[in-house]
């Protein structure tokens, strides 16, 4: 079967930083899975090289543009290759085959009477490079997305019907409910439709870093706008408008996101497969955001931690497998290499590497390093039947891309072996003289060893390379089928010597934190030292929402705190402990609203975890919450 897995293309306004990497590592992981299984794959990624933001980043940096996006673009790939990023092309939308095929798509969408030209009058965000009425402005003038300040444009336009796509999407969405991965995420992207879709302006004549229209059209004062241009990477990737030589690969079978850019994926980038009458991808993957300090690390935020800098001192594939396994799929998590250093300790170390010592250990002073199957199923057959539910179960977790349940559950098979080892004590059958007994626990571990070894090959590509080395076979789809789909054990064989594969680490082995955003923080400051007066972006560095309180309740030993649980729109409620109890009782808060900040860095009272503080005045009469006048949906922002 044909798969096709794709990342974002990223923009080189900026080098990767560990999100980036994150997205790339699952794809790449998803993608070697389905090789593994003997699948026809392929998997792209790339760089965005056009519009307003890459045109201000290179003039920045005071180098001509395409020089500019040829330098980062190239850091991105060389990053990829250095992470052992098995992708079958790497597109940039500045590639002569690329811009040809967008132009192709054009001319598609126009002569099936689903581009006009218009005039557009409304707010940008180059940061985000979207448009927004004025209705969405945070105090009309702020991008409702990033707080960042938009510009107003005026200008001739070409537009795309996407109101014509509005009942279509919906239809797609009912009839595919599994379109959007995690599922629950789809209901954002309904209800976006649901509000109704204005037309989307897709050239742009005030800057000239883009793909131009179609010759045809006669129109050269207009560029491509950058999402149209990007999007359609998908397709040209495989030769879309050209000679459509991988085409055989559309759709898509999961395209990996950040859940930045859902919208676009999930709205605008099936409405424009519509018009061009292709099928829409299988699946979008959406991720949550990797954090520093609990805000979304971001290029232009400058709040970022470099993969490379941890690859080169934790080891990649320790980095990918932390990512991979600290964060369930679809939600935040926050980067922190005490974090990173547990995993490796614990489960790569403690829990894979053991076992691979014991059995080199168990049978170079039971049998000279031969290991043999033989009488595996006769001393066994109860653990083998434990070992192959555990294999079963995994499949299911990797098609819904819980990647973390995924190798969580892979993980029970190191403990299955290693509780093996404890129970069966080898070498006490080795005193009692029942050598064949001790032999077969050793292989019976070994095959645990393999098979995981296989599972977890997409995962840690070059790590599980070396343990099949050791126990002397290799993981391709030949030992896949052998020894995972045909449930077979491994033949007679000689194990092989190997160095311990995970060091421990006791301390953080690079300086913590040295990563702040330095020149805006300064610049911050002098203002403030200035005339104590702030500008409205620092105002919207802190992110206030209205909070739906959900529960509530009493801190024991405490005359002041209140634990409440807040829902803020987000998956999880969130803990609030709040120093409130002497102005309201329990019953006083549950189903009410408060005003909370929601980008507080998480804080610990009375060793209970506050992930947020609600907004109050107080006086000699005591404290009253503020809260907004009418009923707020929760995780309305306030602003
Ligand atoms: O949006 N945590 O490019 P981009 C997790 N060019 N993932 C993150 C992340 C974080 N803090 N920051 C970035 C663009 N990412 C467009 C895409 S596609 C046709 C065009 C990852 O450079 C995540 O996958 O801003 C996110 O969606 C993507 O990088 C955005 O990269
Ligand atoms: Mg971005």
């Amino acid at each position: 079967m044909n798969k096709y897995i794709t990342t974002p293309i990223y923009y080189v306004n900026g080098e990767a930083h560990i999100g980036h990497a994150y997205t790339t590592f699952i794809a790449d992981t998803v993608a070697r899975y389905e090789r593994l299984k003997g699948n026809k794959t392929y998997f792209l990624t790339g760089t965005d090289e056009h519009g307003q933001k890459i045109e201000e980043s290179a003039k920045k940096n005071s180098k001509p543009i395409q020089e500019f996006a040829d330098e980062i673009s190239a850091t991105f790939k060389n990053l990829w290759d250095e992470l052992n990023i098995s992708y079958s092309k790497f597109i940039r939308t500045t590639d002569e085959d690329h811009m040809v095929g967008v132009k192709k798509a054009f001319e598609v969408m126009y002569n099936k009477g689903d581009i006009y030209k218009d005039f557009y009058e409304g707010h940008y965000c180059v940061s985000c490079e979207t448009f927004f009425p004025e209705t969405q402005l945070i105090d009309g003038e702020f991008c409702p997305d990033c707080g960042r300040t938009t510009n107003v444009v005026k200008e001739e336009s070409y537009f795309f019907r996407l109101s014509n796509y509005e009942d279509k999407l919906l239809k797609y969405y009912e009839d595919n409910p599994d379109f959007v991965l995690p599922c629950s995420r789809i209901n954002e992207v309904k209800n976006f439709v649901k509000s109704g879709l204005r037309d989307l302006s897709v050239t742009r004549t005030s800057f000239t870093w883009g793909v131009k229209l179609p010759d045809f059209m006669g129109d050269d004062k207009h560029v491509m706008y950058v999402w149209l241009d990007a999007l359609m990477n998908y397709i040209t990737a495989l030769g879309y408008g050209k000679d459509e030589e991988n085409m055989e690969f559309w759709p898509a079978s999961t395209q990996f996101v950040g859940k930045d850019i859902l919208r676009f994926h999930a709205i605008y980038w099936p409405a424009f497969l519509m018009s061009l009458d292709l099928p829409l991808p299988k699946h979008i993957g959406v991720h949550g955001w990797w954090t520093r300090d609990g805000e979304k690390m971001s290029k232009s935020k400058g709040n970022v931690v470099a993969p490379k800098d941890v690859a080169d001192t934790y080891g990649a594939e320790n980095l990918r497998y932390f990512m991979l396994r600290e964060v369930p799929f679809g939600q935040d998590g926050d980067f922190s290499q005490r974090a990173l250093i547990d995993r490796i300790n614990s489960e790569l170390s403690n829990d894979l590497g053991n076992l691979l010592n014991r059995i080199i250990g168990m049978s170079g002073k039971y049998s000279d390093f031969l290991i043999d199957s033989i009488d595996v199923q006769k001393y066994h057959s109860k653990e083998i039947e434990s070992m192959n539910k555990i294999i079963d179960s995994l499949d299911g977790f990797m098609q819904n891309l819980q990647i973390h349940r995924y190798l969580e559950e892979l993980w029970k098979l190191f403990s299955l072996g290693n509780g093996v080892i404890q129970e069966f004590e080898p070498w006490v059958k080795m005193k009692e003289d029942k050598k064949d007994e001790a032999l077969a626990t050793v292989a019976l571990v070994a095959n645990i060893l393999a098979k995981a070894a296989i599972m977890l090959s997409p995962a840690m590509p070059k790590t599980t390379a070396i343990i099949a080395d050791t126990l002397n076979f290799e993981i391709n789809n030949e030992s896949y089928i052998e020894l995972i789909c045909n449930k077979k054990l491994l033949k007679l064989f000689n194990i092989k010597k190997t160095e311990p594969l995970f060091p421990r680490i006791d301390e953080p082995l690079m300086p913590e934190a040295p990563l702040q955003e330095p020149n805006k923080d300064e610049s911050n400051k002098e203002k403030k030292e200035d005339d104590g007066l702030i500008e409205i972006g620092q105002f919207f560095e802190t992110s206030l929402k209205v909070g739906t309180i959900i529960e509530a309740e009493i801190v024991p030993k405490s005359s002041k705190l209140l634990k409440l649980q807040v829902d803020l729109g987000e998956d999880k409620l969130r803990q609030v402990v709040a120093g409130i109890r002497k102005s309201y009782s329990v019953e006083d808060l549950i189903g009410t609203q408060a005003c909370v900040v929601a980008n507080l860095k998480p804080a610990k009272l009375m060793g209970m975890l506050s992930e947020g503080m609600l907004l109050a005045a107080k006086d000699d009469e005591g404290l009253s919450l503020i809260r907004p006048e009418r009923p707020k949906k929760a995780g309305t922002p306030i602003g």
